[in-house]
């Protein structure tokens, strides 16, 4: 190769987003996360616009202090580097096609993403809630039931399709890459294919949270053809009977299981979400099997929530005593304590590698954590990360700085959720009960020492 005959342009199935001076990429054609420092980003932005190795060189003598370096190491560094961003398909010779998009696999590169956000301090991974509405009435449903059904309080209107677009371009001048995209029920939205197409035009890659219901064939076809990265079904059992009294909806199995098999047959990976309560807690089992049947993966969630607006009736639908035992047992990765974190770390990554946007426009730290940073309708969101005074005051929370749990001592493993400890005690400082119940629970079944690798 002599890289200073030839034209370079940058690969077209590349999400890119500048974050401060260095650019992270998500390669869709080789399903690989890239991260280039000041130096590289400046060279990669060269090859943009058609551009040779003597731009690259031109641009770096201009725009950094290189005064030190002779011009031959100069020109050999940026052949080398030349070399390698060929290697990793960033960028091709002018002569070569154009790598098409192949499927994402976001559990590749998913953690890496989020270490690289945790560094930079840039929301990475942000979650928009289109709509509080759905079609269902789940007798868990942290969303208010009013909320839920039309008309939505005029106090909580909701983002129209437009502001929802302008949002999606801040986030992602802001360096948001993974979208996940939740409601209420998605696709019960008008317009909800423009919001998602345009969220792809943008680089985004999208993770949809549904139930999965409202999808037809031609809706399935358009998903693929957006190249998603995970649709998360939410499926409370292997059994119908069980799954349909969560959802009061006779049929809801059948209608979402069929979705999840359209959307696997069309390419699209597939995650069965199966929160865990009272009536479903001995089914763990039984779906890891209907998830291996129709080849999607099964994930749990735990615990049951209080609703938004602080109702508690749903902790009655919680599972405890030997049900949860028997449910630790079956499930000890998903359970296993994580190791303690030092007094001096930060408590959790809200509002440091991710936000959370909700229907009515509120910045939250994390979809769990009902703090509001500020409002999109009333500031831009890269004004609410970089100057929200509660955003400065949640990154500041250090696990050191957790109250003495209610339920006893216990060690620095509960109360890492601040947003669960304030949606449940009020105060985000506060572990939240049901979390160091659970740790005792674990404690029990797998022993004291036990903890999460
Ligand atoms: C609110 S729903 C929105 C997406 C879609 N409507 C669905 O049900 O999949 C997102 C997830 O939150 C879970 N969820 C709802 N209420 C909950 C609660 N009170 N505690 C814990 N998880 C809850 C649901 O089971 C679902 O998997
Ligand atoms: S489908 Fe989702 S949003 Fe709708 S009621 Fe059930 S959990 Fe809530």
């Amino acid at each position: 190769m002599n890289a200073f005959v030839d034209t370079f342009v940058q690969e077209q199935e590349l999400s890119v987003r500048l974050i401060g001076d260095e650019a992270v990429i998500v390669n869709r054609a080789t399903n690989s996360l890239h991260r280039l420092n000041d130096v590289g980003a400046a060279v990669f932005e060269t090859f943009a616009q058609r551009g040779m190795a003597a731009d690259a060189v031109r641009m770096l003598t201009s725009r950094f202090d290189l005064s030190d370096v002779p011009q031959d190491e100069v020109e050999s560094d940026v052949e080398a580097f030349i070399a390698d961003l060929l290697e990793r398909r960033l960028i091709r010779n002018t002569e070569f096609a154009p790598l098409p998009r192949a499927p994402i696999h976001l559990p590749d590169w998913r953690e890496e993403l989020e270490r690289i956000g945790v560094d930079l301090i840039a929301p990475v991974w942000s979650k928009i809630e289109i709509s509080t509405r759905c079609h269902l009435d789940c007798v868990h449903c942290y969303i208010p039931y009013d909320d839920r059904r039309r008309p939505i309080p005029s106090e909580k209107r909701h983002l129209d399709n437009d502001e929802i677009c302008r949002v999606i371009d801040e986030l992602a001048a802001a360096g948001a890459m993974l979208l996940t995209v939740t409601g209420g029920e998605i696709f019960i939205r008008q317009g909800i294919f423009d919001v998602l197409e345009h969220a792809n035009r943008r680089g985004f890659i999208l993770e949809l949270f549904t139930t999965g219901m409202p999808l037809n064939a031609e809706k399935v076809a358009r998903l693929a053809a957006l190249n998603v990265g995970n649709v998360q079904i939410s499926l409370y059992s292997h059994e119908a009977g069980t799954h349909d009294a969560v959802t009061q909806s006779p049929g809801s199995w059948e209608r979402s299981v069929s979705a999840a098999r359209q959307l696997i047959a069309s390419g699209v990976n597939v995650e069965f979400a199966c929160t865990l309560m009272q009536s479903n807690v001995a089914d763990t089992k039984g779906m890891k099997e209907l998830g291996e049947k129709i080849r999607a993966t099964v994930s749990f969630g735990y615990p049951i929530t209080s609703r938004t607006d602080g109702n508690r009736d749903t902790h009655a639908l919680r599972t405890s005593g030997p049900e949860l035992e028997r449910a630790i047992r079956d499930l000890p990765e998903f359970f296993a304590k994580p190791a303690p974190k030092p007094a001096d770390q930060p408590i959790c990554p809200a509002a440091v590698n991710m936000c959370a946007i909700s229907a009515s426009g509120d910045v939250l730290p994390c979809s769990q954590f009902h703090l509001p940073l500020g409002n999109v309708r009333e500031q831009s969101l890269k004004e609410i990360w970089e100057s929200s005074p509660v955003a400065r005051r949640v990154r500041a929370i250090r696990t050191g700085d957790l109250k003495p749990s209610v339920a006893g001592a216990l060690d620095s493993y509960v109360g890492l959720c601040p947003g669960l400890n304030l949606l449940e005690e009020g105060d985000a400082l506060i572990p939240a009960r049901v979390t160091a119940e659970t740790t005792l629970a674990v404690d029990r079944v797998l022993g004291s020492s036990t903890h999460a690798r």
